[in-house]
């Protein structure tokens, strides 16, 4: 694993060269506790089937309401350590269906961001070392996982590993704006909405995607109501030379109201 400081002005750490046909599960947006545990259990049922040999972890995992800058519920009586242990009780169940796996976590606003802004204003000391720090918050210093500085994109052959927030708020389809931003290739999650934009460069007769990742988590949280989000996970296949296929894989109600998706021709139902 390389750091490179990119021309432009992300900071890139590079996934090392890909050697075989590599499939990937890129999962953003839980939002611990406030997930959706029938999408959790969707995604847990994806991940074995598809035993991917990377799972990415694209950021807002952890919801952190306890620091969150909006008014909390008092009915909503937790603490932080709660939180964090009955997430990782779920990632860790994730993890063991797919023990192949490598991990990769890179923090989005709701964690880094909010933790970041926590410090700032009670414990500033502890900037100098913010991710050494959070890994302990996060109770993840004896799990196989590798963290990505939410400060870094995270490069895998020719796509971009994002979690959407480094980039200007997107107006209308996240995907072409963050692709007008980066001029890049581009997964990404924090819109909680489905997006994609294909872009072909002509002077370079090159062709580019851009793929906004669904989210996992409740669709009527208490602080925003009835948003238009979608919820879905992305596989990504990798060829040995970095070039890579994304097939966003939406979740739907069936009629018979299941939670459900089609991956490889095949139905997974919750
Ligand atoms: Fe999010
Ligand atoms: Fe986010």
């Amino acid at each position: 694993m390389t750091m490179t400081q990119a021309a432009s002005e992300f900071l890139v750490q590079k996934h090392p060269a890909i050697t075989r046909l590599t499939c990937e599960l890129f999962i953003s947006d839980v939002h611990f506790p406030d997930h959706d545990p029938e999408a959790w259990e969707l995604t847990c049922q994806v991940a074995e089937f598809l035993q991917p040999e990377i799972i990415f972890h694209g950021g807002d995992i952890y919801d952190f309401y306890q620091f969150s800058r909006f008014e909390q519920d008092p009915r909503r009586q937790t603490t932080l350590h709660k939180e964090i242990s009955a997430a990782n009780q779920a990632l860790r169940g994730l993890w063991k269906l797919t023990p192949r796996s490598q991990l990769f976590y890179k923090p989005g606003n709701h964690e880094a961001g909010r933790w970041e802004k926590y410090l700032w204003k009670v414990m500033p000391e502890l900037m100098d070392h913010p991710m050494i720090a959070f890994r302990k918050l996060l109770e993840l210093e004896n799990d196989p996982i590798t963290f990505v500085p939410n400060t870094h994109l995270y490069k895998i052959g020719d796509l971009y590993h994002a979690h959407g927030d480094e980039f200007p708020a997107a107006k209308s389809n996240p995907a072409r704006d963050i692709f007008k931003s980066l001029q890049g290739n581009v997964i990404f999650g924090h819109w909680h909405t489905i997006s994609l934009y294909y872009h072909r460069v002509r002077a370079k007769n090159r062709q580019y995607g851009a793929f906004g990742n669904g989210c996992l988590s409740n669709l009527n949280p208490e602080y925003t109501r009835f948003p238009q989000w979608q919820q879905g996970v992305s596989k990504v296949l990798y060829t040995t030379e970095g070039l890579f296929h994304v097939d966003q894989i939406p979740y739907f109600r069936t009629k018979k109201g299941k939670l459900g998706c089609i991956v490889d021709g095949e139905l997974f139902t919750v």
